[in-house]
């Protein structure tokens, strides 16, 4: 969507602070021998708390209010009362949800400790990529570099990132216009972005391959064909005109 009101921004400020305030709150009680199931529970109540429903399960019927995806799962992750978390364990949570009309979107990587030095490079690599790549939009310049800042950003730490992942318009829908915010430099790419335009933004940097696939057991679990690490941050932000968007999916607790 393209924000225009102050009522709008007030409304999608709010969305995405209880995206984020539930992000902060899985990432601070994530510890070994919970299950990924009670951590989703916990997610559902707040967003009921807040009067916020589960965006997955609005938009997709998914199984879980939040997709948990642990170590070689990239995403789309569920939410399950066998699966345990262990010491040394990489949990990506991704939070989107729907208040009002208005969605908010928004993810981490977490590295449960004893944390691989591999793994922290990993991570830091990516969050690196999301700041770069927020920093490129700016309105007036080319959505396509968002991407490039996303590659150049995983080249430079010998990684590479997911070109089937992308990130994407937000608002009024969960997936709105514009579509495939490419996490590579698609030169092909013309569109430039516009002031109000409000969009996900959420890098996957992968250790080694560059596609994920469907893993079949589940219908939803994305994974790479060698099983190799990824990590993902990702941030609902507003853009504006000669300054780094405004992030909408900022915690306040
Ligand atoms: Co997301
Ligand atoms: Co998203």
């Amino acid at each position: 969507m393209i924000i225009r009101t102050k009522d709008e921004l007030e409304a999608m400020q709010e969305i995405g602070a209880i995206c984020a305030n539930v992000l902060k709150k899985m990432g601070q009680i994530l510890e070994p021998g919970l299950t990924t199931k009670e951590l989703d529970t916990i997610a559902g109540e707040m967003f009921a708390a807040e009067g916020a429903a589960s965006a997955p399960i609005v938009c997709y019927n998914f199984p879980g209010h939040t997709c948990i995806s642990v170590n070689h799962v990239v995403a789309h992750g569920i939410p399950s009362d066998s699966l345990v978390i262990r010491p040394g364990d990489v949990v990506n949570i991704d939070i989107s949800a729907v208040k009002n009309g208005y969605f908010g979107d928004t993810s981490a990587s977490f590295a449960v400790p004893p944390v691989k030095s591999t793994v922290e490079r990993l991570l830091h690599c990516t969050q690196e990529a999301l700041r770069q790549a927020m920093a490129a939009a700016v309105a007036g310049f080319p959505l396509n570099g968002i991407g490039l800042a996303v590659e150049k950003t995983a080249h430079r730490h010998g990684y590479k990132t997911i070109r089937n992942l992308c990130g994407h318009g937000v608002g009024k829908t969960l997936h709105d216009e514009p579509d495939s915010i490419y996490n590579y430099h698609e030169k092909r790419d013309r569109r430039l972005l516009t002031p109000g335009l409000v969009i996900a933004i959420e890098p996957f940097i992968s250790q080694r391959d560059e596609y994920v696939e469907d893993e079949s057991d589940d219908g939803w679990s994305l994974v790479t064909p060698h099983r190799c690490q990824v990590a993902q941050f990702e941030h609902t932000v507003m853009v504006r005109e000669d300054q780094p968007p405004l992030i909408l999916t900022a915690a306040t607790i």
